[in-house]
């Protein structure tokens, strides 16, 4: 009773970081808390740089020796993200699914080659409402002590299963948050997904056509049940992008041009059990923009009918006149949806707070590449 209220009173003097110097003894912390405390013994770093784009882009071996799949610890963090998720048990990314901006845009790169505009757009998009800006760390599933002191709410730095920050509904194998859970593998979606291969795909295989025909089955199914269903920019955008990405990076040896098809045991290794297929060779050539561009554009026109908007109960879809959806310059419309969520998180930080929240929404607006919209500044300067 003493030892494990102890063991509570030391972990959370151990996550006001400074406040547990390293020499302290870590007697009776359980091996999760351990592993937290030491990810905090790096104190508070703040915002930090992009890391650089990797150069050689070739496919190569990546379920290698120095990259073992291994079962989850006790306390390791997985999300609704298959490759984010594959990355952390393949020590692509750290096991415990707890991870800085930097680290992720290098293990998607490594682990998979999607391209670094791609990655780092994603992830910041994510990192800012989703992240510590203090500690630099996030979670790529639950809510978790391990990423550092939180910062005061209405911030809620709860990790990737967050809904309606960044994560979304109408996905392809986990449920809407408002319907079940949105971050857990769910076999009756994988089933629709398999079904649709084996319909419509090539030879029992997922391809374009089939990978379509579900994103589309997977919106009206959430339009029909889900009386809160929500599909509006970044929702809108990632949802047809997650529809690509098996086809472009869990094709062993995938092409340039993504053009190779995904067998449904390789598909089931990534989605339900965080594995690489034996053997597998991450695909010749990044999977960036503009190849995310052209993929989406061709799962897009086989059901074009559908326009961003939200249900106002089950059944009553009333489209966002606001949201240019794939008409218009959807990356700025994303760059301020985001950064205005951010603000609404962060409505007055102070000191270190609010210097990382500017430097990385300076990186956000960085990742956009070219972008035709005017850099802002809630935060100032
Ligand atoms: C660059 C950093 C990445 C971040 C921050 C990220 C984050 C996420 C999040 C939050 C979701 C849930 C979306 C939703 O359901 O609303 C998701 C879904 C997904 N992601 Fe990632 N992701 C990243 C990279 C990747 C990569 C490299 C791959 C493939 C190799 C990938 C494949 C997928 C797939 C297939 C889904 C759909 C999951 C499902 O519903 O079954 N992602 N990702
Ligand atoms: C890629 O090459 C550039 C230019 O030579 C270099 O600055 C960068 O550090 C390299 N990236 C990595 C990951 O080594
Ligand atoms: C309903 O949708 C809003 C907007 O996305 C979201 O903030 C909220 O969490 C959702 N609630 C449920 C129960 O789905
Ligand atoms: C999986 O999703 C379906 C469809 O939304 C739902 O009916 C079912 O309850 C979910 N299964 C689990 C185990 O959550
Ligand atoms: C179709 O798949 C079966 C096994 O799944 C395989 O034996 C056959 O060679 C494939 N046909 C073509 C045309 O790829
Ligand atoms: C991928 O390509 C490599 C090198 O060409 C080859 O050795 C390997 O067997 C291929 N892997 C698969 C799963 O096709
Ligand atoms: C990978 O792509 C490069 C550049 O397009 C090409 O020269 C090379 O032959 C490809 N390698 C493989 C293994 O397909
Ligand atoms: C962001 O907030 C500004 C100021 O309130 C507003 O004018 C703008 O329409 C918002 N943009 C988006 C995409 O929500």
């Amino acid at each position: 009773m003493f030892s494990s209220l102890l063991a509570a009173s030391l972990l959370s003097l151990a996550l006001s970081a400074s406040a547990f110097p390293e020499y302290r003894s870590l007697a009776g912390l359980s091996a999760a808390e351990v592993r937290a405390v030491a990810r905090t013994f790096t104190s508070t770093p703040g915002a930090q740089p992009l890391p650089p784009a990797i150069n050689d882009t070739s496919s190569k071996l990546v379920y290698d020796d120095a990259h073992p799949w291994e079962p989850l610890r006790p306390g390791d963090i997985r999300g609704p993200c298959p490759g984010l998720n594959t990355l952390a048990s393949h020590g692509y990314l750290d096991r415990s699914g707890v991870a800085t901006p930097g680290e992720i845009i290098t293990a998607v790169q490594e682990g998979f080659n999607m391209g670094f505009d791609l990655a780092a757009f994603v992830t910041y998009a994510a990192f800012i409402v989703d992240g510590n800006h203090l500690t630099n760390l996030m979670s790529i599933g639950q809510k978790t002590p391990e990423t550092g002191p939180d910062a005061p709410a209405p911030a809620t730095i709860g990790g990737l299963n967050t809904h309606g920050a960044f994560e979304g509904d109408a996905s392809t194998t986990r449920d809407d948050f408002a319907l079940g859970s949105n971050f857990l593998f769910n076999e009756t979606l994988f089933d629709q997904l398999s079904q649709a291969a084996i319909d419509f795909g090539s030879n029992g295989t997922l391809d374009i056509n089939s990978a379509a025909v579900h994103r589309h089955n997977r919106i009206l199914d959430s339009m029909a049940r889900n009386p809160n269903f929500t599909f509006v920019i970044p929702r809108y955008l990632t949802a047809y992008a997650e529809t690509t990405f098996p086809l472009a990076m869990f094709v062993s040896n995938q092409t340039s041009d993504s053009s190779m098809t995904l067998n449904l045991d390789d598909a089931r290794s990534f989605f339900q059990n965080h594995k690489y297929p034996d053997n597998f060779f991450r695909r010749n050539g990044s999977y960036g923009n503009d190849e995310v561009g052209t993929l989406i554009t061709e799962v897009f026109e086989l059901f074009p009918d559908i326009l961003p908007g939200n249900n106002e109960g089950a059944g009553n879809y009333v489209l966002d006149p606001n949201d240019p959806g794939f008409n218009g310059d959807g990356t700025c419309y994303a760059y301020y949806k985001q950064t205005n969520f951010t603000l609404s998180l962060y409505p007055d930080p102070t000191d270190e707070l609010r210097t990382a929240l500017q430097q990385n929404l300076a990186t956000f607006y960085i990742t956009l590449g070219d972008p035709t919209c005017e850099e802002v500044f809630p935060f100032g300067q």
